[in-house]
């Protein structure tokens, strides 16, 4: 399934632009979802989200300029309000009226967490979900990156929640490929996605937490949380041995193949004894390390279960799955045989997967 096949995804909150960067352009172009759109903020208002092209001969907004609480477009020179009604058309004649066809159409904006968030479908809420470290406890927030990587939305997501590639893709930070198996760990469903809790026992996050011995292990709790099918959190927690922090995902698909990948970062610390510095050198790192994989997988994502292999381990991806399935009436039969979908279970006869030779 591709990122575009999935009408549901419309009605999501996608970071679309940052919003913690003085001196960002006043007007943008933004890509959403195979459709583009212009990104534009009048004077010191709140950003607008408006067509992509002008009414009047097609010109890109984009192109044009901000006057004031106006988008002047750069090749007649109409001008449009924050709401999308055109004020100005320079070549009307005197006294007659600004037709009213002469509109823009624009979707709602919110700012929060450092970003501009849009909504190109219908909401079901007033903005993205909340971020429990930044509106609860206080702790500091800060936008670690906005960056395209060539890869679809949902193996971004994907990849955040699953469970058993850091002994691989990790290898170079904290994963170790001779501690491959991944401890039993509750998952369960929450109202709008899905939360787990997978104890971790890792070594080589030392330089994370300005830790010399870079051979210490350390305990953690790793809590896993799907806050819908584009958003993901993930909150480390090591009961005393080292500030806990955490860090979410967001992914904005640009098309199918191709997002805009968010993290943000929630550190429970103060600066002099969790330096951000220090911790975003280390999870950079981690990061790179994903992108590696992430931008060689397949933009048509399996929703149906029985296209691919899974086990125990793959708890949380599998309900990705079955989340994701839940969006689309047509494969609503697969998410149900979910259940019996993991390959590993004891006694059970494996089956090949679809394809395979076996
Ligand atoms: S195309 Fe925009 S004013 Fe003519
Ligand atoms: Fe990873």
């Amino acid at each position: 399934m591709r990122v575009t096949e999935i009408e549901a995804l419309r009605d999501l909150w996608y970071a679309v632009a940052r919003a913690d960067q003085p001196g960002a352009a006043a007007v943008q172009s933004v890509r959403l979802l195979g459709e583009d759109y212009t990104l534009w903020r009048p004077g010191a208002g709140r950003p607008v989200l408006a067509d992509a092209y002008c009414p009047h001969r097609g010109a890109s907004l984009a192109a044009g300029t901000v006057d004031g609480d106006r988008l002047v477009c750069c090749y007649h020179g109409w001008e449009f309000d924050g709401s999308g009604r055109c004020v100005t058309i320079p070549q009307l004649d005197q006294g007659r009226p600004v037709p009213p066809r002469a509109c823009i159409r624009t979707w709602p904006v919110v700012e929060r967490y450092g970003l501009i968030w849009t909504c190109v479908g219908s909401p079901s809420t007033d903005g993205p979900p909340a971020f429990a470290e930044a509106d609860e406890h206080r702790w500091r927030v800060r936008v670690d990156f906005f960056e395209q990587w060539d890869a679809s939305a949902l193996r971004i997501i994907d990849n955040n929640i699953d469970q058993s590639h850091p002994a691989f893709v990790h290898r170079g930070t904290f994963g170790d490929p001779s501690r491959p198996r991944v401890p039993p760990y509750e998952l369960e469903r929450s109202a709008t996605g899905l939360r787990a809790r997978v104890p971790q026992d890792v070594e080589g996050v030392g330089p994370q937490m300005g830790d010399a011995d870079e051979g210490r292990r350390y305990e953690r709790m790793q809590e896993v949380e799907l806050l819908d099918v584009m958003h993901s959190r993930i909150r480390l927690s090591y009961a005393g041995q080292a500030p806990d922090y955490a860090f979410y995902g967001s992914a904005t698909p640009i098309d199918d193949s191709s997002s805009i990948y968010v993290r943000v970062s929630a550190l429970s610390g103060e600066e002099d004894v969790q330096p951000y510095a220090m911790f975003w050198a280390y999870s950079r790192r981690v990061t790179l390390e994903d992108k590696i994989v992430l931008e060689g997988t397949n933009p048509d994502f399996p929703v149906e279960v029985t296209r691919e292999v899974h086990l125990r381990c793959d708890k949380t991806t599998l309900e990705y799955r079955r989340l994701l399935a839940r969006l689309l009436p047509g494969v609503a039969r697969a998410a149900a045989d979910a259940a019996e979908a993991m390959d590993d279970l004891p006694g059970r006869q494996v089956r090949p997967a679809a394809g395979s030779a076996a």
